[in-house]
């Protein structure tokens, strides 16, 4: 199991242990180890104090209040840093992750006692010949076997301490496909609202890293079920009752349901595409009426629901850039397909949302339908659109445009004033390389403009 710690890793590990300090790799590290899992961060906890810590590495940083000494090294040509935490307890802690005041621990149980889940406290000693010893006085492993996520002791106190670890639980459980612990879960739906302590920035890394997952239809549920997608996107939640059946149509679920449906189908894998998609028909409750046979309608809910995304994306400090993707996305959700579109129309459909965002937006389509209960993920409609844009993507046919000079070029290489000898020459040029495109370097075509005006001028 240890020999997937990277050897640069272990040195440092090792010289900890030299200088003769406890070290410990511990957190994520450790339970993805004993997963088998992609590590990460090789994160180290030890007794030696972040001074001691910058004795032993004097190119290692020290710049936070939590005892974490960052060690940078390089793991295959690659730049990282490994993180070595000083054992800790904190005293008179806040749920916003603000001790007020932090001591070191003495001993590594005070470490593991203040971590957030069972199996992510378990430490791992490695000792002569690299023979490996676990440290897990919360019975992680177990727990790891039995796939479930567990506070360490009591989980209020430690869903109190930081109140991220609510979301946190929600999030491992779904990257891992775990179920969470009966009493960790109780309390997380009773301390729910404690979410709102924690600054945007947080939430969202965690948010979109359910997205991210596998599951993510799976995280949004159990994040509805215990109460915090109220807290985060209460926006989401609007949708829940407002029906969209209309005859002939394929909707039979209530808006919320939808919305979480097109995410549970969308083929893109990009988080942020993915949060799009979870709330591309956002705007619906607000613009729902009703029209003369009793229908329901939702006019413009994409106009709508690019309004409030914008709200949601800058609440949750989405960069610039994610934030204009999704508002994009869902302002044009309801491109139109319709086979008699021009060239030029589609022309103008990808000008106005970006070529970059062209799979996306198909992605978003695909999801919109499968979500809405069709059983095809494209229409031959659909197949047809995208064959066109497909079609005006491909690079434009080598033109006048495209040769390596102009007519700018013609004037100074025959010294000679504008004037419609300027055409002739390069069209006459354009259709040699035409024929041959290696003709379009610069050496073959100042000859050829030599040769040619001087058979017209003479
Ligand atoms: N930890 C904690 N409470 C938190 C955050 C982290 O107790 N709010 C502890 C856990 O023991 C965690 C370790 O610090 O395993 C490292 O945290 P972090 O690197 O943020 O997450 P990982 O658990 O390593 O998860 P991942 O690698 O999936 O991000």
């Amino acid at each position: 199991m240890t020999n997937v710690i990277p050897k640069e890793i272990l040195k440092i590990y090792h010289r900890l242990e030299k200088q003769g300090f406890q070290a410990y790799f511990v957190g994520g590290s450790v339970r993805d180890l004993l997963l088998k899992r992609k590590v990460k961060d090789w994160d180290l906890t030890t007794n030696a104090t972040p001074e001691e810590l910058l004795k032993v590495f004097p190119d290692g940083f020290y710049d936070n209040q939590f005892g974490t000494v960052g060690v940078p090294l390089k793991i295959e040509d690659k730049e990282e840093v490994i993180e070595i935490t000083t054992f800790r307890t904190e005293q008179s802690y806040t749920p916003t992750h603000k001790p007020e005041k932090v001591t070191w621990g003495k001993t590594l149980d005070d470490d593991l006692s203040r971590r957030d889940f069972t199996i992510n406290a378990i430490a791992l000693r490695i000792g002569e010949k690299n023979v490996f010893e676990l440290i897990d006085p919360y019975d992680g492993e177990k727990d790891l076997k039995k796939k479930i996520i567990k506070a360490v002791g009591d989980p209020s106190l430690r869903f109190k301490e930081d109140a991220l670890r609510l979301l946190r639980a929600i999030r491992i459980a779904t990257e891992l496909g775990f179920t969470i612990d009966k009493d960790t879960w109780e309390k997380i739906v009773e301390d729910a609202p404690l979410i709102k302590h924690i600054s945007a920035e947080r939430i969202k890394i965690e948010l979109l890293r359910v997205l991210a997952s596998e599951n993510p239809y799976d995280g949004i549920m159990l994040l509805k079920n215990c109460g915090l997608l109220e807290q985060i996107l209460p926006e989401l939640l609007k949708g829940i009752g407002i029906s969209q059946a209309r005859p002939g149509r394929h909707h039979k679920d209530d808006v919320f349901t939808h919305n979480l449906l097109s995410l549970k189908f969308c083929p893109s894998k990009d988080p942020v595409v993915r949060f799009a998609t979870l709330l591309h028909d956002i705007g619906k409750p607000e613009v729902s009426a009703k029209d003369k046979q009793g229908l329901v309608t939702f006019h413009n809910h994409e106009v709508a629901g690019a309004r409030m995304v914008e709200k949601i994306c800058d609440r949750l400090k989405f960069s610039r850039k994610e934030k204009e993707k999704v508002i994009m996305l869902i302002r044009w959700h309801m491109f139109s397909v319709n086979e008699n579109q021009t060239d030029a129309a589609i022309r103008r459909f990808i000008r106005k949302i970006g070529v970059e965002n062209v799979k996306d937006m198909m992605d978003l389509r695909v999801a919109d339908r499968l979500g809405g209960g069709t059983q095809t993920a494209e229409s031959w409609r659909l197949k047809l659109f995208k064959e066109k844009i497909e079609e005006q993507l491909k690079p434009a046919p080598f033109s006048i445009n495209d040769l390596v000079i102009d007519g700018n070029d013609v004037i100074k290489i025959l010294n000679i004033k504008p004037g419609p000898i300027i055409g002739k020459i390069l069209n006459e040029i354009f259709a040699e390389v035409d024929e041959d495109l290696s003709k379009n370097n610069r050496k073959f075509l100042d000859q050829r403009v030599r040769e040619l005006g001087q058979n017209l001028i003479e």
